[in-house]
């Protein structure tokens, strides 16, 4: 009986493990601080996004990769422009957003941009 139970047991649970660990990679951290240059790092709420935007994940990686780091690699090879990803992603959405009375993100720099 002992013998039965740890076979049907532990196997499951290890699938379990496994597929929390999947889940959790494939939808990327929950927050995540992104390099902001000269204006200081800026605190990004990863799964509040993913959660406000229905899981729309092309809204923002249309632009560049699902890896950690994307930004800074993008900018480094000239695909992205500075500034690029801040201008035409963050504060357009949040400016359309905001015009249209819908739950919306910060407009002002120190609102995004934290100095350490
Ligand atoms: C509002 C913008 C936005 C949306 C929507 C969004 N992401 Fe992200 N995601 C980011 C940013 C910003 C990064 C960090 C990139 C960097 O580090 O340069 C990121 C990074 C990631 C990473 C890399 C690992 C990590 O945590 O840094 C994964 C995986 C990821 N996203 C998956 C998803 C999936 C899946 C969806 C849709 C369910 C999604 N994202 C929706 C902005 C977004
Ligand atoms: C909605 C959030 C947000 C707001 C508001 C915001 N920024 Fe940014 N800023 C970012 C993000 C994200 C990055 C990194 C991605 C990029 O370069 O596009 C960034 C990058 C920067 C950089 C570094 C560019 C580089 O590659 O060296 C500077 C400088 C900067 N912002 C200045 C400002 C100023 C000045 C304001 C106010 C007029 C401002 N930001 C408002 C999010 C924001
Ligand atoms: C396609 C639309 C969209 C894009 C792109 C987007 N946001 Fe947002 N942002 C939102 C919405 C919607 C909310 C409100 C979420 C909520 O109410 O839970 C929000 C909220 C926020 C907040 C939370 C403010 C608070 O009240 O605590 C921050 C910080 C933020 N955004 C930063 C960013 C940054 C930085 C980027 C770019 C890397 C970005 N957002 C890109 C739609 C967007």
């Amino acid at each position: 009986m002992h013998r039965f139970v740890a076979v049907v047991v532990v196997p499951s649970v290890a699938l379990l493990l496994a597929w929390g660990a999947a889940a959790q990679t494939g939808k990327g951290a929950e927050q995540i601080k992104l390099a902001g240059g000269t204006q200081g790092a800026v605190p990004f709420p990863h799964h509040r996004h993913q959660k406000a935007l229905g899981d729309d994940c092309l809204a923002c990686h249309a632009f560049f990769a699902q890896e950690p780091g994307s930004i800074v690699k993008s900018k480094a090879e000239g695909k992205l422009a500075p500034k690029q990803v801040m201008n035409t992603m963050c504060i357009q959405c949040h400016r359309d957003r905001k015009q249209a009375g819908q739950p919306s993100g910060p407009i002002g720099c120190a609102k995004c941009h934290i100095k350490e």
